[in-house]
């Protein structure tokens, strides 16, 4: 590994961008690789073995490519596989992304938080030690999210769609001291205006865990001696999709760019 390789992202889709953008914001003068799975998403329904095969068989991908480090954007691939892939790749610096539980917990002022998240995150043990470990005297409640990911995949931000999800999924959890709601899957920051505007109460807090992971591999890239320092230009990006088509990379490109008001 060397100081001029690219940081590689990975993700079941497009979603991981989101991260990459932290990444962007934090460190500009880094060479990024990001590859979306869009072939196989959503991760988020498979059983937990079908995601760990589909998440190695990525970062081999991108491994090919040459990497110094990698950041499994993808909260879903996170609980299903970041362990076996520290085990299986331990030179590697590797940073996985969890649902922002613990600044929520920090922030909070004992109103109830919500956790949006899939299915299969919020089924695995990785996610339920994470509870156990913040919850204590809390109120927090799992918001399973299957079919939320697909709006920003197939860049369907229409209001209309989005409101009747949050209607159905969204508002048997919502009580009067819901205080936050954790967006615990990284396509979801995309769709936090349409949610914003949804739940039309400045007194709730969106938050997610893009920007602390951005730090993080900021951190361990700088322990390993691995961050650029005397470059002055720009890095670049280089976007994969196992969809293989230019439509995919266009849409992920518009998504890198896109403004968000938060
Ligand atoms: N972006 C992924 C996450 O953070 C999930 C989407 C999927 O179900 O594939 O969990």
């Amino acid at each position: 590994m060397n100081i001029d390789m690219p940081i590689g992202f990975m993700d079941s889709g497009l979603g991981g961008i989101s991260v990459l953008r932290e990444a962007l914001k934090l460190m500009p003068r880094e060479d990024y690789i990001y590859y979306g799975d869009s072939l196989n998403a959503p991760y988020g329904v498979r059983p937990t073995e079908e995601i760990r095969a589909l998440t190695v068989a990525v970062v081999e991908k991108l491994l090919g490519h040459g990497i110094k480090g990698l950041v499994v954007a993808c909260n879903t691939a996170t609980s299903a596989a970041v362990r076996y892939l520290r085990e299986n790749y331990s030179g590697l610096p590797i940073v996985g992304i969890e649902p922002a539980v613990k600044p929520a917990v920090e922030m909070s002022h004992g109103g109830r938080i919500l956790v949006m998240a899939t299915p299969m995150t919020i089924a695995q043990e990785k996610y339920k030690r994470l509870l156990k470990r913040y919850a204590v005297g809390r109120e927090i409640v799992s918001v399973p999210c299957a079919g939320l990911m697909e709006f920003v995949e197939s860049g369907d931000f229409e209001g209309k769609d989005l409101n009747g999800y949050f209607e159905e999924h969204l508002a048997p959890y919502l009580t009067d001291d819901t205080e936050t709601i954790v967006l615990g899957c990284t396509h979801y920051p995309f769709i936090r205006p349409q949610l914003k505007a949804y739940l039309d109460n400045d007194g709730i807090s969106i938050i997610d865990g893009s920007a602390g992971t951005a730090r993080e591999i900021k951190r361990r890239l700088m322990v390993e001696g691995l961050l650029q320092s005397d470059r002055k230009e720009n890095g670049t990006v280089t976007i994969f999709n196992s969809l293989n088509n230019n439509e995919i990379i266009e849409r992920s490109e518009a998504l890198l760019k896109m403004n968000l008001v938060y």
